[in-house]
């Protein structure tokens, strides 16, 4: 059987999925786009190196017309929805790197065009798929800790050392432009991936923003909070952004009526779980590192973020063929309701925390109110809908700041206190 022809838009996060189709049986990376012909060249060493042939496009639109059945979004976390539904519609299936939608229209947009074409979309959040949380997910699908009550998840990093190098002092760069509420599917993903549970209302809150760091044009260094109810009644708490704590921490714990598990919040990435016994209050521990319990030969090649790298480029590839492994790809509805509660909870966060439905957009009887819905905090896409860009009216950073920064990327440093 012929190998699945896939482009990857964006080599920097893309880089990642590059490796991976580089490896994989299946399929064939055919074409890299990427404005930063930088990164094109270092595409053209590897596959030069494996005497493979990548077409490479510093433009979008000629890599559009390339030959492809399938395209991996690794640009603008607040772009993938916008390039995502065209390329749907031009008969290519695709996979979205974090975010899925910036705004509750294109939320709407998003699932309408997956629904349309019937072609398959997957949410490359890769935190669902680390050694622990793929453990989690396994052991409570098979009912080991009961019903989910609670969980949280947390992913904390302090980007303010690498902030040069990930933003190039750009002030339209969507790093300097987002409030960390958006970012809310590595905390709050995994938890609704293993148990299934889809939010109903969600409350966001955040942490002292000091202005002093906004105006070093370093925009992330603050933490969103969401508590999130599901239609079950369980509660999440997701917690995600910049606090001063190294390494940083990406945790999961989780709550059933029988018993718990959590991650190891400092030190090796052990798994601990408890397991109520026929008595109350008295039960089973353990603590262990999980081990890969799928396609774990080919697994094992692709070590980054906890292993988890290399099963969310392999689930979409599985979808595509119909294959075992397709049913842990994560669809348009799910990437839509983790996405979305991060969008609803910074609302909820200007309203002084009220809670806020979470709308199911499988129905399509939900869609209507939000078509026309473009509030964000990117001013050519909100229009009138502008939202802030931290709460409270705090002035952007001085061009200088920005300056600042990108002196510091173009000559390849970190930022120091
Ligand atoms: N899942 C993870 O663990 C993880 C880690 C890092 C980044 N990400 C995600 O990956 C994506 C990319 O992030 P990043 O860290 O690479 O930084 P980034 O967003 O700055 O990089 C995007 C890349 O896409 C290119 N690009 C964007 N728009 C383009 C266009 N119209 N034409 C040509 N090239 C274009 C840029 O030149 C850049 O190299 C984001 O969505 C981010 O959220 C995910």
């Amino acid at each position: 059987m012929a190998k699945l022809k896939i482009g990857v838009f964006g080599a920097a996060r893309g880089k990642t999925m590059i490796n991976v189709l580089l490896k994989h049986p299946d399929a064939e990376l055919v074409a890299v786009c990427d404005k930063y012909t930088p990164l094109l060249d270092e595409v053209k060493n590897e596959a030069d190196a494996k005497g493979l042939k990548v077409a490479l496009y510093a433009d979008f639109e000629d890599f559009f017309k390339h030959d492809m059945d399938a395209v991996i979004l690794a640009n603008y976390a607040n772009e993938h929805a916008t390039f995502g539904v065209r390329l749907l519609r031009s008969g290519r299936h695709i996979m979205s790197e974090v975010l899925p939608c910036e705004t509750m229209a294109q939320a709407v947009e998003l699932i309408e065009a997956v629904e349309q074409t019937g072609l398959v979309y997957a949410y490359a959040e890769n935190y669902c798929y680390m050694d622990r949380t793929f453990e989690m997910w396994r052991r409570y699908a098979r009912g080991d800790i009961g019903r989910v009550t609670y969980g949280e998840g947390e992913y904390i990093h302090d980007c303010s050392s690498i902030w040069p190098r990930i933003t190039y002092g750009d002030p339209k760069h969507w790093r300097n432009r987002m409030h960390p509420f958006f970012y809310c599917t590595h905390s709050l993903g995994p938890l609704l991936m293993m148990t299934g549970e889809r939010p109903a209302s969600v409350t966001g809150i955040m942490t002292r923003f000091d202005p002093k760091y906004y105006q070093a044009a370093l925009s992330m260094m603050t933490a969103g909070i969401e508590m999130v109810t599901t239609t079950s009644g369980a509660v999440f708490k997701s917690i995600h952004g910049s606090l001063k704590r190294e390494p940083g921490s990406v945790n999961y714990e989780l709550y059933g009526d029988k018993g718990c598990m959590e991650t190891q919040r400092f030190g090796e990435p052990y798994l601990n779980v408890y397991i109520e016994g026929d008595k109350a209050c008295v039960g089973n521990r353990e603590s262990y590192f999980p081990q890969k319990f799928i396609d774990a030969e080919l697994a094992r090649n692709f070590g980054t973020h906890g292993g988890s790298d290399f099963y969310a480029t392999h689930f979409f590839i599985q979808k595509i063929l119909n294959r075992p492994g397709k049913e842990y790809s994560i669809d348009v509805y799910r990437a839509v309701d983790m996405g979305i509660c991060g969008l609803l909870a910074y609302r909820s966060c200007l309203a002084g925390g009220i809670p806020v439905e979470v709308p199911d957009l499988r129905d399509p009887a939900q869609r209507g109110k939000y078509r026309n819905d473009h509030a964000c905090t990117t001013p050519e896409v909100a229009g009138d809908q502008l939202l802030p860009r931290i709460p409270g009216g705090v002035e952007d950073a001085p061009p200088e700041a920005y300056e600042k920064i990108r002196r510091l990327w173009l000559a390849g440093k970190n930022y120091e206190n």
